[in-house]
């Protein structure tokens, strides 16, 4: 038994290792700048519409979908554009990530949902680790210090969403894993801990709430921020209160991982290995590692995929395989995602409105974009490739 486990593992790296280097990052960002040029077409045809529409999300009804600043998906796009400008260093790229940038600073003050570090640190953060723009920095230390507001000290979480007040009291996704990025950036920024230490509180009590024994996590737990009792454990976008929604299981491999970066906290490696354990041993995970987009979805096979957790996982799994004794295995599992990725789920250049991914599923339980392209899904691909390039040029990621 044992040598079969290992006869599968040995088979499954260099499978993995073989596909990684078959991955070709200058043609496939060669035809991700292509794409790029796309969308901007696109963009500039449906932006006449409101100048308050500055983002692509996806495509709805046969058209691109624009959304405001306030959207969590606005600062996707405006890091693309950076992505582009990191590998490339083609000045076009950084002008274009500018100016997109420069559409989501307001946001900087909108203490109304926790998407802060999706809307800004994608965006803006980017900017800043590329360009240490003064004026990038003081957006970074507002936008952290609004977040903030949204700490509540006796359930030691941020509170996630304000909707719905009917069915939830203090609502803490797993997605909002990824919004402490920009509290630890911001404690390196201004020296005040004050950041440093919500992110662990809320990464710690997400720990103790938010996974099962398994460590597949539950969507949104519930808190009285009274007592800081959990109230309850359900779902809004998986299939199930009780099933594991693939992006959030790629949300929480993503987040511990990060946190582990930025604390060093053993911790929070042994939860992300776990998260991957229960990602790639599940039975239901197809044989690409393009996840059905709920692990539990009833009619597997037939149920969309999401493109998205995948390109989220890939990205994860490389940051994690620089820190992990089993770093050739998640270097592996990240090639083969990527390399599969790029043959089989990407537009051809010059369809798609320019968007680079295709089948990614946002909300199937309320049928919103089912098997659509996702700017995310293009941000962290892109994320992941720049990754994958750096790794392979024996850089550091961080
Ligand atoms: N953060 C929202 C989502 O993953 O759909």
């Amino acid at each position: 038994m044992k040598n079969k486990i290992y006869a599968v593992v040995v088979a499954l790296l260099l499978s993995g290792i073989a596909q990684a280097q078959k991955l070709n990052i200058k043609n496939t960002f060669k035809d991700a700048e292509r794409q790029t040029d796309v969308m901007l077409a696109e963009i500039s045809k449906v932006k006449n519409d409101s100048e308050a529409l500055v983002s692509p999300r996806t495509v709805e009804k046969g058209r691109l979908r624009l959304v405001r600043s306030s959207d969590w998906t606005s600062g996707f796009f405006p890091g693309e554009l950076w992505r582009l400008y990191a590998y490339s260093k083609n000045i076009k790229w950084r002008r274009l990530a500018e100016k997109f940038t420069a559409n989501i600073e307001k946001e900087q003050f909108n203490g109304r949902t926790h998407d802060m570090g999706f809307k800004v640190y994608c965006s803006v953060g980017n900017g800043y680790l590329l360009t240490k723009n003064d004026h990038y920095r003081q957006v970074l230390i507002q936008s952290a210090k609004t977040l903030s507001t949204r700490f509540n000290k006796t359930a030691g979480v941020i509170r996630s969403w304000d909707h719905n007040k009917d069915k939830w009291a203090y609502p803490v996704i797993i997605d909002n894993m990824l919004n402490l990025e920009l509290l630890f950036e911001a404690a390196k920024l201004t020296g005040d801990s004050t950041y440093y230490n919500m992110a662990v509180s809320h990464a710690n009590k997400t720990m103790e709430n938010h996974f099962r024994k398994d460590y597949s996590s539950y969507h949104v737990v519930d808190y009285d921020s009274n007592t800081g009792k959990v109230l309850k454990k359900t779902t809004h976008q998986g299939y199930s209160d009780e099933s594991a929604w693939a992006r959030g299981q790629a949300w929480g491999l993503y987040g511990y991982t990060m946190c582990y970066r930025e604390t060093k906290d053993p911790k929070y490696l042994q939860q992300a290995q776990h998260i991957a354990g229960f990602i790639f041993n599940h039975p239901n995970l197809p044989e690409d590692l393009i996840p059905y987009w709920d692990f539990n979805a009833p009619g597997i096979p037939n149920e969309p995929r999401d493109v998205s957790a995948a390109a989220v996982m890939a990205s994860a799994l490389l940051e994690l395989s620089s820190y992990s004794t089993n770093g050739q295995y998640y270097k592996s599992l990240a090639g083969k995602i990527l390399s599969n990725l790029t043959k089989a789920y990407r537009a051809a250049v010059g369809k798609n409105y320019g968007f680079i991914l295709l089948h990614s599923t946002g909300s199937k339980p309320s049928d919103s974009e089912v098997d659509v392209p996702l700017a995310y899904a293009d941000y962290y691909y892109l994320e992941a490739l720049l990754r994958v390039q750096r790794l392979s040029e024996g850089k550091k990621l961080f």
